[in-house]
């Protein structure tokens, strides 16, 4: 087996707020391909790890992009450099059309870039709809969307499937699934089929530790494993 060099890697990653020790070391690699998903029960600080990727959590260790150093940069430069967000509660601006919207990130091309066109058809039916009606499914395609308008090197995704119909969680994953063909993503997922579906990898925290890495599949397939280590069993979680 080939070994790439990871697309992100991350050492000793410690998050403070005011007392609050909330990241307390934390060591991954993000592989240059495919989907990691970084799981844990609620609060152990998995949004926390991706808004200290992106700058937006104050952060102290290192993480490298494709191999340079990026702890220090501040956000603008960071996402210029190639890393997508797409945070937990979508910030799709509600007063805005889904045109609007996308044309904010791509002012030249919006709603018809071919990417747009391709992965999210509703949303060309819907440009000119306010996004703040749409629902939260048609919203967090308006997130994705907005992101995959630019060349990323890499995703970082917050619970994309948080609160969506079923229905809506299957058309999420095939999205995901379709894009890490091309862009390796990061993506905090509690849907654990979905994480069976979609993800190669896992990366699980524990109060703001790294606890596990290993297999997606393997994971999933270990029942006490996961039990131990998320606090679920599969037959509580949704469709993918
Ligand atoms: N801005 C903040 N200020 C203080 N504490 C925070 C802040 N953001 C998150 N936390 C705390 O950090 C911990 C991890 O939160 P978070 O990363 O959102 O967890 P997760 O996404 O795994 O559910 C929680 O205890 C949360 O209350
Ligand atoms: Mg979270």
């Amino acid at each position: 087996m080939t070994r790439t060099t990871p697309v992100l890697e991350i050492e000793d990653l410690h998050v403070r707020y005011g007392g609050s020790h909330i990241l307390q070391g934390v060591d991954c690699d993000v592989p240059a391909t495919g989907v990691t998903a970084l799981l844990g029960r609620n609060g152990v600080g998995k949004t926390t790890t991706l808004r200290a990727i992106i700058g937006l959590a104050p952060r102290t260790g290192r993480i490298r992009l494709h191999g340079r150093e990026i702890q220090r940069l501040a956000t603008a430069r960071i996402v210029r450099g190639g890393i997508g967000y797409v945070p937990e509660d979508r910030e799709v601006f509600g007063g805005l059309t889904v045109e609007e919207n996308l044309r904010l990130v791509d002012p030249e091309r919006g709603v018809d870039a071919p990417v747009v066109e391709r992965l999210f058809p509703e949303l060309v039916r819907r440009r000119g709809q306010r996004a703040g009606t749409l629902s939260g499914g048609q919203q967090q395609m308006v997130a994705l969307a907005r992101v995959l308008l630019r060349e990323n090197a890499l995703l970082l995704i917050d619970e994309p499937t948080k609160g969506l119909a079923p229905k809506l969680v299957t058309e999420v994953a095939d999205v995901l699934a379709e894009v890490s063909r091309t862009t390796p993503i990061l993506l905090v997922e509690q849907n654990l089929p979905l994480v069976r579906r979609i993800a190669d990898r896992v990366v699980v925290l524990d109060a703001g530790q790294v606890v596990h890495r290993g297999a997606a599949a393997e994971l999933v397939a270990d029942v006490a494993l996961t039990r131990e280590l998320l606090g679920v069993s599969m037959r509580r979680e949704g469709a993918a």
